[in-house]
């Protein structure tokens, strides 16, 4: 299901997107169909929702989406590079749209997102990559219009650096995916610096958008049928920090929860030192609020915890996972952990096995620590080799797949509500769709009820799928 929503955008950005349009013009004319954008998305939800501003900016500029690269006159690749193995499969996947820009001389390649924050991979692009015309890096969306614009105009290829843009531009056009399911940016940027990870370095500082602009985009969504609504950040809960207003994140909450209509908002992703009992009391107290919490804690070992300068210890995360729980016994609480950080002991491992008994996550996602270019872990000593890695990775999936597979059992014979997406990816004859709480159940009904909330009782469960039946 595809849904638009159109905002008028700044009035620097309006000028080239008006550029850009005399040149789509011209090539429809031309060529007798109009132009066609092909978005590609790798890594997280913010990713996810700048290609929806990226779709939403190509589409005003003229050109109508694609999903096949082989007819597109213009590809974004918005790329990530939180692990090795996500940017060298993008670095694959752009040399293949060499053959594309072969056949098609009017085929601009544009790279965006995190990949290209990195001054080492632009430069890989620039010397190895000639056919890839434009980059620019997260948060920068509103110069595309300008960069795409000089470059159809015979200008040289050009690659932006994440300095350019420090402001945030609201209204920036929009393509939506899914008519029901949204995403919101409510900050960007991250200022923790956990010793292992790009991302900082790559979307720069945190910037958090006015409450007003947020609450009229959400309102908005609501009024045009949105029914899940999932605000994001990469530290959502330093939301208003260092700010000229004054809102925490906490109070943003409780006023988007106060909105009319029938809808669930979700967040993502919290930081264990920022999570704050006036957060948790806002979820507890407050009926639109999704009754479920990404709460990542990458290690069970203090010593671990240090070095990866996460800022809290594992009694003092657990101490805010208790007093969550006592609030909202019901709810689910997912994690991300990181297995063979530097100097990882397999007695720092146990440490991690053992949080994970105590925390019984629904679910967790596991990630094998990769090595990133500029980052301090990156040159810390104790490099951890590969098999360990790899072996440890087993055990930990091993132990909560158990622990999943027990939290979904509990869930036997009740009834669920559950915001149905449509035919299951995995059986043509079923429907699937998610919970509240994030879980996904499968279910035999009409596709009719895509985008609506059903009740399901559970009749079934696996490790990571529940399957039930209509209430009757
Ligand atoms: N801002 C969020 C998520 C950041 S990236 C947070 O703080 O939780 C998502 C996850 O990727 C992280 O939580 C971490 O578990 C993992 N990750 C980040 N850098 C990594 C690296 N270099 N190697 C392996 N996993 C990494
Ligand atoms: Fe990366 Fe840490 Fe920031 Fe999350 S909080 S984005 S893991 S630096
Ligand atoms: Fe990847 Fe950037 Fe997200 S590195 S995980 S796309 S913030």
């Amino acid at each position: 299901m595809s849904h638009k929503v159109y905002l008028p955008a700044d009035a620097g950005m309006i000028e080239y997107i008006g550029a850009v349009r005399g040149f789509t013009a011209e090539l429809e004319k031309r060529k007798g169909s109009a132009p066609r954008v092909f978005v590609q998305t790798f890594g997280c939800q913010q990713n996810e929702a700048d290609s929806e501003r990226l779709a939403g900016t190509a589409v005003a500029m003229g050109y109508l989406l694609t999903d096949d690269p082989q007819f597109a006159d213009l590809i974004i690749v918005n790329t990530c590079a939180v692990r090795e193995h996500a940017e060298k499969r993008t670095l694959s996947i752009i040399g293949q749209y060499k053959h594309i820009k072969e056949k098609n001389p009017d085929l601009v390649i544009a790279v965006c997102g995190c990949m290209v924050g990195q001054a080492h991979r632009r430069d890989e692009l620039k010397m190895r990559y000639p056919y890839v015309d434009i980059t620019f890096p997260p948060g920068t969306i509103q110069i595309f219009p300008k960069m795409l614009a000089e470059r159809l105009a015979g200008g040289r290829r050009s690659f932006a650096v994440p300095e350019e843009c420090p402001e945030i531009v609201e209204e920036i056009p929009v393509h939506r995916e899914s008519s029901y399911r949204a995403w919101v940016s409510v900050m960007y940027g991250c200022n923790n610096f956990c010793t292992y990870c790009i991302v900082p370095y790559v979307r720069g500082r945190e910037r958090s958008r006015r409450p007003e602009a947020i609450e009229k985009e959400v309102l908005e969504l609501i009024k045009s049928g949105a029914r899940d609504i999932t605000l994001l950040g990469q530290n959502v809960n330093s939301y208003g920090k260092n700010s000229e207003f004054d809102c925490s994140f906490a109070e943003l909450l409780d006023r988007l929860a106060c909105l009319e209509g029938d809808f669930k908002l979700h967040f993502m992703t919290s930081h264990p030192k920022d999570a704050t009992r006036e957060l948790i009391d806002v979820i507890a107290k407050r009926d639109k609020v999704a009754k479920q919490l990404h709460l990542p804690l990458q290690s069970g070992s203090d010593r671990i915890l240090s070095a990866m300068n996460r800022h809290y210890t594992l009694e003092q995360y657990m101490g805010k996972l208790d007093y969550f729980r006592e609030k909202l016994p019901d709810a689910s609480v997912t994690s991300d952990i990181i297995v063979g950080f530097p100097g990882e002991t397999e007695e720092d491992f146990e440490a991690t096995l053992e949080a994970l008994r105590r925390a019984r996550y629904d679910r967790i996602f596991s990630f094998i620590y990769s090595p990133r270019k500029g980052t301090p872990a990156a040159e810390m000593d104790g490099q951890i080799p590969d098999d360990v890695k790899n072996e440890r990775f087993s055990r930990l999936v091993a132990l909560q797949n158990e622990i999943s597979l027990e939290k979904n059992q509990a869930l036997l014979g009740k009834a669920l509500r559950v915001l149905c997406d449509g035919v299951s990816k995995n059986d043509p004859d079923m429907l699937e769709g998610r919970t509240e709480q994030d879980k996904i159940v499968i279910f035999k009904g009409d596709a009719a009820m895509t985008g609506q909330f059903v009740e399901i009782v559970v009749t079934r469960v696996e490790t990571f799928n529940l399957y039930g039946e209509i209430k009757k």
